[in-house]
């Protein structure tokens, strides 16, 4: 029988200190990109691929995610005493009723593969997808995790999410040696966590989207701290692919790191630039900025 991807991982208990101050007291997560959370991109994008049950990592400071995705009943019946029905249908709708989520607290943080290992006893026995809320990916349709999980509902095996990257930033992604398939999608020969550009096997970097089959936690159960100090997913999906095929699927669409400032702003232009009530303002503002 064919199995199928309705579990999301969020690892969200990171520290975010490339944003401090603004992440002293509230979690990068939350930092909006024009008016939506960070974290509700990449909840959006796992709800129109199909997933049901979100999973977070989350750590001390992390509340008020769990607060965004909760019904917030004082703001609600304020916003419905003033008759102000447009936002509150938003506020009501920011999940569907069908989904459902579960919290996790990683009590220390010892890395990515740590955090997805946490997860362990929600997931159980089946296929499950990891996105990292840092990594905004917009593909003008339904996103880049349903992209992925056409590509494995198809092949019934891991699939990593890649982009092409400048050779000089191997040093901040897992990079991948794949043996091509057909066009943007190889099979996975190897995988090495942060490489130097020297050592790095490639220039396709794992951006945040996984599909993952259950596996993958016998072998975080066996990874030894790695690249950072950390028990790295990436050394798991190493061990994986001894095992079983993994996939490396260069998905179509645009990637924004908004891990970085740099990243961040430009996520929040181009957002800026195709948000319904802004476009046109924005866009003379920006015409103006630029003659001035
Ligand atoms: C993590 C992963 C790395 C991946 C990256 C994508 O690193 O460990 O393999 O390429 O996410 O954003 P981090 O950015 O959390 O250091």
């Amino acid at each position: 029988m064919k199995k199928v991807v309705k579990k999301a991982v969020f690892p969200v208990a990171g520290l975010g200190t490339r944003f401090l101050p603004a992440t002293k007291a509230s979690p990068k997560e939350m930092l909006p990109i024009v008016d939506k959370p960070l974290i509700q991109y990449a909840v959006e994008e796992a709800v129109a691929a199909g997933i049901d049950v979100l999973v977070f990592i989350t750590s001390r400071t992390k509340r008020p995610i769990e607060d965004h995705f909760d019904k917030a009943y004082e703001l609600e019946t304020e916003l419905a005493n003033r008759g102000k029905t447009d936002i509150l249908r938003i506020v009501q709708n920011i999940l569907p009723a069908h989904v459902n989520c579960v919290y996790i607290r990683q009590a220390e943080a010892l890395g990515l593969g740590h955090a997805v290992n946490c997860a362990r006893s929600v997931i159980g026995d089946e296929p499950f997808a990891v996105l990292l809320a840092d990594d905004m990916i917009d593909d003008g349709q339904t996103g880049c995790l349903s992209q992925m999980i056409g590509i494995f509902d198809e092949w019934q095996c891991s699939v990593l999410g890649v982009e092409r990257i400048d050779p000089a930033d191997t040093h901040s992604y897992g990079i991948v040696r794949a043996n091509p398939i057909h066009q943007g999608l190889g099979k996975l020969e190897g995988i090495v966590e942060k490489p130097k550009p020297e050592h790095a096997p490639s220039n396709l970097a794992v951006v945040g989207r996984y599909i993952l089959t259950p596996t993958i936690f016998d072998k975080l159960d066996k990874v030894t701290r790695g690249a950072g100090g950390e028990i790295q997913l990436t050394d798991a999906i190493a061990a994986l692919l001894h095992e079983e095929p993994v996939l490396a699927y260069e998905f179509f669409g645009k990637r924004y790191d908004c891990g970085s400032k740099l990243g961040y702003l430009m996520a929040t232009v181009e957002q800026g630039l195709k948000h319904e009530e802004l476009r046109d303002s924005f866009k003379a503002y920006l015409a103006k900025l630029s003659l001035d």
